[in-house]
């Protein structure tokens, strides 16, 4: 029988100094640190919260996170220990060997039964909280979630609109969320959400937007191809503001009477974009996106691409290739067409 080699032999003396170095760089690199949420490079942020609604979920976060933080420092102390105080040294007897403890496992099952109460009680009154039925102050807006895009429609004020959400500060929001197709999840890290959009059902979302700025929106349920394209701006005004927003929308379309606008308008009328598409005084379909103000939007299709006359062209010309899945059918449109039909849309204010 060979001999044991001493622990001593077993285990390196030192530690390899440049090693552990090497490995926390790594740690760093890999977790790309930055401070998240104090830097507005991150604006899918979560922990910078500009609502009531975020606020609460926040909250909630760092309470469980503290929990967690405890739990493992304690648990995480009692192993380091342990293997300290009971670490093998020559000559030591074995240490006395102990199976179960009835107090013990009684004690610590009441006591994580009691932190999982704690993390309850507070999550589910979030959840109630902000899907109660709206005040009747509440500004209402009807979300549609569709494959891959967003519509918007305030009944309060008859406006519909798409991708671009307008709201103003300090003044409770009611989202009643739809969907004509599949499972959507509505969600703007910074003000709230996520919750899911079912067919067949509305699901309710009531929240304060605290501060005027932009904040992006995005869906987040797998709906199908263009899932990740499937985006939105939410544009939070003072209230003076958004009233101006608001009588801007529901005037007529201002229109250029450019020769290429015009030639766009005629196009627009005797084509197939008809069939889906509402201009106001021109066609009223709701299969895609309402198109009366267009160019008051900086982006299009589910906020993808900014509103420019080149995107739009391309657009036009192969749905498909600029966003995949994309329902808006290719509709042979090329050159001088698809350029008077982007000029056209692009003179709606
Ligand atoms: Cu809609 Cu993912």
């Amino acid at each position: 029988m060979t001999e044991q080699p001493s622990t001593a032999a077993r285990f390196p003396k030192r530690l390899d100094w440049p090693l552990v170095g090497l490995l926390a760089a790594l740690l760093l690199l890999t977790g790309a640190c930055s401070w998240v949420g104090w830097n507005w490079d991150t604006p899918m942020t979560t922990v910078n919260p500009k609502s009531d609604f975020g606020r609460t979920t926040h909250a909630i976060f760092m309470l469980i996170s503290w929990w967690a933080l405890g739990i493992f420092i304690a648990v995480e102390g009692a192993l380091i220990y342990a293997c300290w105080r009971f670490r093998e040294r020559p000559g030591a007897p074995i240490p006395k060997q102990v199976h179960g403890h009835t107090a013990l496992e009684i004690s610590w099952t009441i006591a994580f039964a009691v932190i999982l109460l704690i993390i309850a009680i507070p999550t589910i009154r979030a959840i109630f909280k902000t899907q109660e039925a709206p005040a009747a102050t509440a500004l209402r807006v009807d979300v549609y979630g569709k494959q891959w895009w967003w519509e918007f429609e305030y009944p309060q004020h008859k406006i519909t609109t798409a991708n671009e959400l307008h709201l103003p500060a300090g003044q409770t929001v009611a989202f009643f969320l739809n969907t004509p197709d599949v499972i959507h999840s509505f969600w703007i890290p910074q003000l709230g959400g996520k919750r899911d959009v079912v067919p067949h059902r509305v699901n309710l979302i009531t929240l304060t937007p605290e501060a005027p700025g932009e904040y992006p929106g995005q869906c987040a349920e797998y709906c199908g191809m263009s899932h990740a394209n499937m985006r939105f701006r939410v544009i939070v005004h003072e209230p003076a503001e958004f009233e101006k927003w608001v009588k801007a929308q529901q005037a007529p379309p201002v229109e250029s009477a450019d020769v290429l606008a015009q030639q766009g308008k005629t196009l627009f009328a005797q084509s197939r974009c008809v069939g889906c598409h509402s201009i106001t005084g021109i066609s009223a379909s709701r299969i895609g996106p309402d198109l009366t103000h267009f160019a008051s939007r900086k982006t299009f299709a589910g906020s993808l691409m900014t509103s420019t006359p080149d995107n739009l062209t391309k657009w036009i010309e192969n749905p498909e290739h600029m966003k995949p899945g994309a329902l808006m059918p290719t509709l042979g449109l090329k050159g001088e067409q698809s350029k008077a039909l982007a000029a056209y849309l692009l003179s709606l204010k």
